[in-house]
């Protein structure tokens, strides 16, 4: 009856749309036993990450010929089960797995759109840690979002840029693709000789033999999937530590060099003025990644050490860095609260240019607050964007700065800091929501901030003047 069953599953797979043969595929009863769901539960990206365990470790060796465009990767995951699993999904689009085990054991799987659903030989007990590697190789491409961006791994003439905001990762590694699972992660990066392969964290060493170079990189402190990079390229390496011991490893193609130099020689200052800011810095590795990737039209605010597609100019940079603390430390509980990301980053640039000699944040807010009401800016609110389509639109940047800079007008200067400080430290190295964040901005001011937040935050339309 089972065998039926998993052959009744695939034909319904083909003939649905591969987001719902998922959803029904993990809804189904057919399993042997309890299963891991299709998705962490986000309303925007429904098959995004995984239920029914965490991952704690990922172990990523890939070597990448950017002539070819070839990968071959073996992804080690070492993950506990959080309920009795007899099966469990991973997200993964695109390449060919060409071989999986769990605790070393050969175990059943199969391809449904981005899931890449796993059973194993025994069913793995709630509770238990194991261990899933994947080895896999083919061509690795991008996702196209919501919004039409692309994101994950993006070919460049010279090697790959790589960051997978909110959806790439599954790219180019098995991954619990949910900004709710934060594990930490080694990766042993080969490539051609004369290119260079940059991830998160500490460059633990290269080494070159037989015309390869491979690096080895760790990132430490908890990260999100989307966060990681293994972006290549042809690039000029400079290493240095930080007055307060931070390793700082920048690499910069050629072609961007004269532009970008001026802004990275600037990232100590910036993270030493964001740490009296927002409280000590996250990690023990920090850096920029500057490619020339002129089809990308973003920088990422990957974990230790953004990627830029160009040359950064200062604000960017800010932003990028305010992340480290807000958006990578104090990590995302749905998509719909990215304003908690980008609203902060926006809302440190601010403060920048305002004690740098540049434009008051007062003088920032007024200016769009004078854009009329059908422009862009208020077209939804910034904690409600409505899809996954909207994620990176004005209003969650703009005026999800607006609203910290309402706030800090409420609760005056000293209360703001202390407000921004608190999120930072509470939620260091894990997760925050909207509704926690109202709350603690109550708790640390001693005021009633409902009505601040439900206009700003939460209220379509152009809020009325104060
Ligand atoms: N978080 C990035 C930033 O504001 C933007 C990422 C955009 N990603 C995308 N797929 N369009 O710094
Ligand atoms: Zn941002």
């Amino acid at each position: 009856a089972r065998r039926t069953t998993v052959l009744s599953r695939t034909a319904v797979a083909a003939t649905v749309p591969v987001a719902l043969a998922a959803l029904l595929a993990a809804a189904s009863p057919a399993a042997a036993g309890p299963v891991g769901t299709a998705g962490a539960g986000d309303p925007y990206f429904p098959l995004a990450g995984n239920g029914g365990y965490h991952v704690h470790h990922y172990d990523l060796t890939l070597r990448y010929d950017p002539g070819s465009r070839h990968l071959d990767g073996r992804a080690v995951l070492t993950a506990r089960a959080t309920r009795t699993l007899s099966r469990f999904d991973l997200d993964f689009s695109g390449l060919n797995v060409t071989g999986l085990t769990v605790d070393g054991t050969p175990a059943r799987f199969r391809r449904e759109g981005q899931e890449l659903v796993v059973t194993p030989r025994r069913t793995l007990h709630r509770g238990h840690t194991f261990r899933v590697t994947v080895t896999y190789s083919g061509t690795p491409r991008p996702v196209t979002d919501p919004d039409g961006s692309l994101d994950g791994w993006i070919p460049t003439d010279d090697g790959a840029f790589v960051a997978g905001e909110p959806q790439g990762a599954m790219t180019w590694f098995p991954a619990n693709n949910h900004p709710l699972d934060k594990a930490s992660y080694d990766f042993t990066l080969t490539v051609p000789a004369g290119r260079t392969a940059v991830a998160n964290g500490v460059l633990l060493g290269s080494r070159t033999a037989h015309g390869r170079t491979t690096f080895r990189w760790r990132q430490s402190e908890p990260m999100a999937a989307y966060l990681a990079t293994a972006t290549i390229g042809t690039f000029q390496v400079k290493q240095y530590t930080t007055r307060s011991g931070i390793k700082v490893y920048d690499a910069v193609d050629p072609r961007e060099a004269n532009a970008a130099a001026p802004v990275l020689g600037k990232l100590p200052s910036v993270l030493e003025w964001e740490s009296r800011l927002f409280g000590p810095y996250p990690w023990r590795a920090a850096g920029s990644i500057v490619d020339h990737a002129p089809d990308v039209g973003y920088a990422l605010e990957t974990q230790t050490r953004p990627v830029y597609d160009s040359a950064p100019d200062l604000a960017t940079l800010v932003h990028e860095s305010a992340h480290q603390w807000f958006g990578d430390s104090v990590s995302l509980t749905t998509w719909k609260d990215i304003w908690l990301n980008e609203g902060f980053a926006t809302y440190a640039e601010w403060l920048y240019a305002e004690q740098h000699g540049g434009r008051s944040a007062q003088a920032a807010f007024d200016e769009l607050y004078a854009l009329p009401a059908d422009d862009e800016l208020w077209e939804f609110p910034p904690a409600d964007p409505g899809s996954g389509a909207n994620i990176f639109g004005t209003p969650v940047y703009a005026r999800g700065a607006m609203t910290l800079h309402q706030l800090r007008r409420a609760v005056g200067d000293r209360a703001f800091l202390r407000i921004l400080r608190a999120w930072a430290d509470a939620h260091r190295h894990g997760h925050g929501t909207t509704a926690q964040f109202e709350r603690l901005a109550e708790r640390i001011s001693g005021r009633q901030l409902d009505t601040l937040f439900r206009t700003w935050l939460h209220t379509p339309g152009k809020p009325p003047a104060a």
